[in-house]
């Protein structure tokens, strides 16, 4: 049997004690079934309570190809279609609209890093969405502007290019339009259109990059969006152990990795949600976070829809990366053990205060959503799967800024590119 061998940072040192209790802890458990599983004992429980698989037959069903993985226990309320195996993240395709090229994409990445695109020429996306962060900025709400709170949480950009929709609540349909809402949100860049545009004309390097990549040297906000686009679409996942692990390395994951991944398809359910190479289903779901008629109220989904039926749902968001892109939820309130309980509790089911029994839009928590009985040690083996999906460390640097830095050989320009 193999050790659970963490490759996490300083940040995450804190768990590697309790992970290696209980890796030991979750051996022990093992060993005990697997003496269980030879004995007199199993026949007795008869056909409703399978045995569990031991270590190793549970790695050679893994270590088969995808399809012939034991079958995933998707919840009665998943429709067909929606049952999607996880997998290897397949190649971005870009839109006809917005083609992929190299200059497009350096020019992209100069202004996801530029702050001249924001009113205090302070801000810029890289401020809440940081390499070295996963992407993200590793705060519970995300701070712009003069440093204000916005009410929610910066999701990774890690494999935006497969999603229909952005944004927790879905409110944005691509990337290119997304782009806007930052620039002009004023606890964000508080910029308006305008003076962005106006303030990139006023630099004569930008207007040679612009030619370069759109035959001409105007620039308009259209130009900006795409060009932002298409750099974000560059960032795909699938450089994990868990990758690896699927490209048939299969030392790659530990036993107790394994466990997690099974119980992720099976007892724990996540994957009716969490599903396909995304791990997302790029569906709304109430887990039970709206807040509803407290302090950190967000209706979500329902924002959009004016559904009530939408009160509280949230986009499921990409579990790639996980490790590196905490803390967690729309609202930045968990952390990844308290994730792991809440879903073992069923998830949050808040119940109505007097003053709201007739109240049509009280949310109601997701009928996917049931008490898991995890063990200790299960929950340990689930924690261990999802560090399987950290993505090895990018050694990103800034690119230089027009009009400010002096132009320098572009050394680390295709790094993201190289995503197999
Ligand atoms: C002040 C912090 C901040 C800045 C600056 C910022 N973002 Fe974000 N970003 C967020 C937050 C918070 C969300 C989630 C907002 C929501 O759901 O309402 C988000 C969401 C996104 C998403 C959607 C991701 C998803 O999974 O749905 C994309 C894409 C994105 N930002 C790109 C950008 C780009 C491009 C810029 C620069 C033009 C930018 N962001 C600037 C905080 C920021
Ligand atoms: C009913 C669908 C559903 C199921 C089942 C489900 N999730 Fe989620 N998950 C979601 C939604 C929706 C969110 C976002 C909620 C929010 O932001 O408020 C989420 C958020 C998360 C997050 C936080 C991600 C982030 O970037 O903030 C993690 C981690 C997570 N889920 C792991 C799991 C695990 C592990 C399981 C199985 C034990 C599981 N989920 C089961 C729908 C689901």
């Amino acid at each position: 049997m193999q050790h659970h061998t963490t490759t996490t940072t300083d940040a995450n040192s804190p768990r590697k004690g309790t992970l290696l209790k209980s890796a030991i802890l979750a051996s022990a458990a093992l060993l005990t079934l697997g003496v269980l599983s030879i004995g007199p004992l199993v026949s007795a429980i008869g056909d409703e309570a399978p045995a569990a698989p031991t270590p190793d037959a549970l790695r050679s069903l893994y270590e088969r190809p995808i399809a012939e993985w034991p079958a995933a226990h998707w919840r009665d309320g998943v429709a067909p279609e929606d049952r999607r195996e996880l997998g290897l993240v397949p190649d971005v395709t870009h839109p006809e609209d917005n083609p992929h090229s190299f200059e497009k994409v350096e020019l992209g990445r100069t202004l996801f890093w530029d702050a001249r695109l924001s009113g205090s020429r302070g801000v810029a996306c890289v401020s809440c969405h940081h390499p070295d962060l996963g992407w993200t900025d590793g705060k519970a709400q995300s701070q712009g502007h003069q440093l204000q709170r916005s009410s929610r949480n910066a999701p990774t950009i890690l494999g935006v290019a497969h999603l229909s929709s952005l944004m927790h609540d879905g409110r944005s349909l691509s990337l290119e339009e997304q782009a806007l809402l930052p620039l002009a949100n004023e606890k964000e860049m508080h910029s308006d259109f305008d003076t962005v545009v106006e303030s990139l004309r006023a630099i004569p390097e930008y207007r040679a990059r612009f030619k370069e990549v759109f035959g001409d040297d105007e620039i308009t906000l259209d130009r900006i969006t795409k060009a932002l686009a298409c750099f974000q679409r560059t960032l795909n996942p699938g450089r994990s152990r868990f990758d690896s692990f699927l490209r048939g390395k299969h030392t790659a994951l530990s036993d107790q990795e394994i466990r997690g991944l099974h119980l992720f398809r099976t007892k724990a359910n996540c994957i009716s949600c969490h599903s396909g190479p995304l791990m997302s289903d790029d569906k709304f779901h109430n887990i039970g976070l709206s807040f509803y008629g407290r302090k950190f109220e967000d209706l979500g989904r329902y924002h959009i829809t004016k559904d009530p039926k939408d009160v509280g749902a949230f986009r499921t968001p990409t579990l790639r990366n996980i490790t590196r892109t905490g803390p967690y939820m729309h609202n930045g309130l968990f952390d990844l053990p308290g994730v792991i309980n809440l879903y073992n509790g069923g998830g949050a089911r808040p119940r109505p205060r007097e003053d709201q029994k007739n109240d049509p839009l009280f949310p109601t928590t997701s009928s996917l959503l049931e008490p898991l009985n995890l063990t200790d040690s299960e929950k340990q083996d689930i924690l261990a799967f999802l560090e399987s999906l950290e993505e090895p460390r990018l050694r990103v640097s800034p690119p230089p800024l027009p009009g400010i830095d002096p132009p320098r050989p572009n050394r680390s320009a295709r790094e993201e590119d190289a995503a197999p």
